[in-house]
């Protein structure tokens, strides 16, 4: 079953259509990756597949449910790691995980059991007096995600989590990701960062609001490899995503010719 199914989501910011009919389906226990440069419609599409925004077009499925009438049911079911600051800047490192408790009417043994894995598995236990202003970007961005794991949803939406984090909090980042994967959950983030692509079971290419191209990453580097838009032995993601956002600019270019 898939967790989450993005239907040809379409939504449009007056003249500007920030998602064009994108379509993708994430199998229940895997990681994916949506990749795309600035302004391609990732922070749109997490915000339609949380529920957050209403679409002009297309359906957001979690686990199941649309997310436009599913209510509670889809909220208790997500968790969200927003693009932008989430936290509360004067409150510490605890406390803003205790108010993410309250929002979500965690029991206070649970909260105690959840906090207390979190703050481990984030190495974020010493710092639990630091207000969040305060942390490093790395540090921040591991208080968010506890933030939004308390809950201990089954589906996690993360909007560039790993923009503004140092290589090693990153590879930490990504191991934590991986461990949460393994014991089940759905994972779905969004990178501007190509080489990313990899550690994804599947990821999607993303520009104007249009899928370019979805798949296993070892598969499309394969297809990629054998084609004649290839010109390397050892191509890389970054040298296959940047040949197809090209070829989609020339075949846009003829299209309005
Ligand atoms: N609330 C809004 N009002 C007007 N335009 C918007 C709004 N939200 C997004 N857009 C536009 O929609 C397009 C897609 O934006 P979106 O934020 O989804 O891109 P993104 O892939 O997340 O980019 P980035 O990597 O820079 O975060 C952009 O052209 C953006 O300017
Ligand atoms: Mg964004």
């Amino acid at each position: 079953m898939n967790a989450i199914e993005a239907q040809e989501l379409t939504r449009d910011f007056g003249a500007t259509r920030a998602l064009d009919g994108l379509s993708f389906a994430v199998p229940r226990g895997q990681l994916f990756g949506l990749v795309g440069a600035d302004g391609a419609g990732k922070t749109t599409a997490i915000r339609a597949l949380a529920g957050l925004i209403a679409l002009d077009g297309g359906r957001a499925l979690v686990a199941g449910r649309d997310v436009a009438s599913g209510g509670s049911l889809v909220r208790e079911s997500l968790g969200l790691v927003p693009q932008q600051s989430s936290l509360y800047p004067d409150l510490s490192v605890a406390e803003n995980l205790r108010f993410f408790a309250r929002l979500f009417c965690l029991p206070k043994q649970d909260f105690r059991e959840r906090s207390a894995r979190l703050l481990g598995i984030t190495r974020l236990e010493p710092f639990a007096g630091r207000r969040a202003d305060a942390l490093s970007g790395g540090m921040y961005k591991k208080l968010a995600l506890a933030c939004a794991l308390l809950h201990r949803p089954e589906v996690l939406l993360l909007d560039e989590p790993t923009v503004g984090v140092d290589p090693v909090s990153r590879r930490e980042l990504w191991a934590l990701l991986h461990e949460f994967v393994a014991e089940g959950m759905t994972v779905l983030l969004s990178t501007p960062y190509m080489d990313e692509a990899e550690r994804c079971h599947r990821v999607a290419l993303v520009h104007e609001g249009r899928l370019l191209l979805e798949g296993e990453p070892g598969a499309l580097l394969d297809d990629f490899a054998r084609s004649p838009a290839c010109r390397q032995t050892a191509p890389s993601f970054e040298t296959l995503f940047l040949a197809r956002l090209e070829q989609a600019d020339r075949e846009r270019e003829r299209g309005d010719a």
